[in-house]
């Protein structure tokens, strides 16, 4: 186009609205994406469509998994989901040392699903936070190993340009009091190059989890105010840069400590933020609602950090789309209850993703046991009940019943048909699962009190999976010995 001929076009309304729709495009493109993280240690697992249409009930474009169970990757087939796919850390040692395990890995697990109506994925994730320093460097030394094998594999799949390697790691790789000082732990510092070279030389994005939660959790001098988006009391000042929200500190302490490596230009993506709503005092569903919907208004806000402005981080998954009852509770009671919706995929609280629903859609077609539940029999003596208590919450779900849970004040029979009730959910409501010696009785009104919900189990669970569940409670129950998850 000559000058002239650009001048005329630039006056004609035509020219305008292409403008307009070209930078429309852009800006769309430009922006965040919110996804969410599909984890499925749960207790009660609903069918992988069932999930598949929460997701798209609410619009969501991107989900991150942790593994590459064929029954979530087969669900996602058509859904125009983009997925990030998972290596358990596990895994790692063995993709490190064959390439034929991690040709294999690529063509069982990855390859075959990305076809024309397949599942999209986008993103390996080689290992989960490997570098966390409780794991005392046990899979460090294989991260970039594995790395190297899976993109060999990759290319000879013809995947290399279209799926890229990523390793989510937890903000605990870096540390500093205040941004501009951000480093990588000494120990890591040359892994970490090696990975962040790799990433960059592949156009792949570094992925960093960050917990305001855990920081206030963890410490009890951590300003509440500065864990949230509404401004802060405790603003941090770092030379010319002020933080209002511990969420833009901890990430520019990353930028800094990539800058520092030479990288500090690296995309970001968030694999892991959130709220739990249960299992401690902090975690409760005011204010999972006020710090999610802060965190996505300020992401979509695309106001970046004082190191970035403007440049908000690629994507963000949320933690989590769903509650996961069998997770452990080592991190705390609360490790069960990051999801937006409850096990069965009911919104918990109102949250708008910004992706065109103002509120949260429940699932659909949950496929619920029938409605009855197993409480304490109000007629018997319930002093020698604490054995089957125990029992029961060994196995089932009891969180939420100790301090800073939703059912920390029901009392103690109240207590005690919650444990029944839990244990008999899990077992499918098998009735000879609610006898408890004679103590248990099954009822057709639902016991749950204010905040405290007792629970109806979902069919959703595959029926191998519950035969081996069974015989294995079986095997505990005759043999006498009883582990204690709590
Ligand atoms: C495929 O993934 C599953 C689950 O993530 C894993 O157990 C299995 O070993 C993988 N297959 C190969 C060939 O690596
Ligand atoms: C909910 O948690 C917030 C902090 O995470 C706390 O300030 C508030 O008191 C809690 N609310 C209730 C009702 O416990
Ligand atoms: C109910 O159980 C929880 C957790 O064990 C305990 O903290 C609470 O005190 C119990 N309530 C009563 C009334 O015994």
């Amino acid at each position: 186009m000559s000058k002239a001929e650009m001048s005329d076009a630039a006056a004609s309304p035509l020219f305008c609205l292409n403008l307009i729709l070209l930078l429309l495009v852009s800006l769309q493109v430009s922006e965040s994406a919110i996804g969410v993280n599909w984890g499925t240690v749960s207790l009660h697992k609903m069918k992988p469509s069932t999930v598949v249409d929460l997701l798209k009930e609410n619009k969501i474009q991107k989900v991150k998994l942790f593994d590459t169970d064929p029954d979530v990757l087969a669900s996602l087939m058509g859904s125009g989901i983009q997925v990030m796919a998972g290596v358990p850390n596990e895994m790692l040692a063995a993709l490190a040392s064959s390439t034929l395990a991690s040709d294999l890995f690529i063509r069982q697990n990855i390859s075959r699903y990305v076809v024309k109506g397949g599942t999209d994925i986008r993103y390996i994730a080689a290992g989960n936070e490997p570098f966390l320093s409780s794991y005392a460097g046990q899979f460090q030394n294989y991260v970039v190993p594995a790395l190297l094998n899976l993109q060999q594999s990759l290319a000879k799949a013809n995947l290399a340009g279209y799926v890229k390697l990523v390793v989510p790691c937890n903000a605990d790789a870096y540390e500093s009091n205040i941004p501009s000082q951000g480093a990588f732990r000494p120990e890591l510092l040359q892994i970490i190059t090696q990975l962040v070279s790799f990433l960059n030389s592949n156009g792949s994005p570094f992925i960093v989890n960050i917990y305001p939660f855990l920081s206030l959790y963890g410490n009890s001098d951590f300003p509440q105010d500065y864990a949230f988006f509404e401004g802060t009391t405790h603003a941090v000042t770092d030379g010319p840069n002020v933080y209002y929200n511990a969420f833009d500190g901890n990430l520019d302490t990353l930028v800094a400590a990539l800058n520092r490596i030479g990288y500090g230009q690296m995309p970001i993506v968030i694999g892991e933020v959130g709220w739990p709503t249960d299992g401690a005092v902090g975690a409760n569903l005011t204010a999972a609602r006020v710090f999610n919907q802060g965190l996505i208004n300020h992401v979509l806000g695309n106001k970046g950090t004082p190191l970035r402005p403007g440049v908000p981080p690629m994507d963000i998954y949320l933690f989590s789309l769903l509650d996961e009852g069998a997770k452990s509770v080592l991190p705390g009671n609360f490790e069960r209850h990051w999801g937006i919706f409850s096990f069965d995929g009911q919104a918990k609280y109102a949250l708008n993703l910004g992706s065109g629903n103002k509120l949260l859609k429940n699932a659909n077609n949950v496929g619920y046991l029938p409605s009855r539940w197993c409480v304490a029999d109000p007629a018997k003596d319930l002093s020698g009940v604490a054995n089957h208590m125990k029992i029961a919450c060994s196995v089932a779900d009891c969180t939420t019943l100790n301090y800073g849970g939703s059912c920390n004040e029901i009392g103690a029979k109240g207590n005690i048909s919650y444990a029944f009730n839990s244990f008999y959910q899990l077992q499918m409501q098998n009735a000879q699962s609610c006898d408890f010696d004679g103590l248990g009785i099954v009822t057709f009104q639902d016991p749950s009190v204010g905040e405290c919900r007792f629970l109806v189990g979902v069919t959703g669970t595959s029926s191998s999976d519950f035969v081996a569940y069974q015989r294995w409670i079986t095997i505990l129950i005759s043999s006498g010995v009883w582990l204690f998850a709590m």
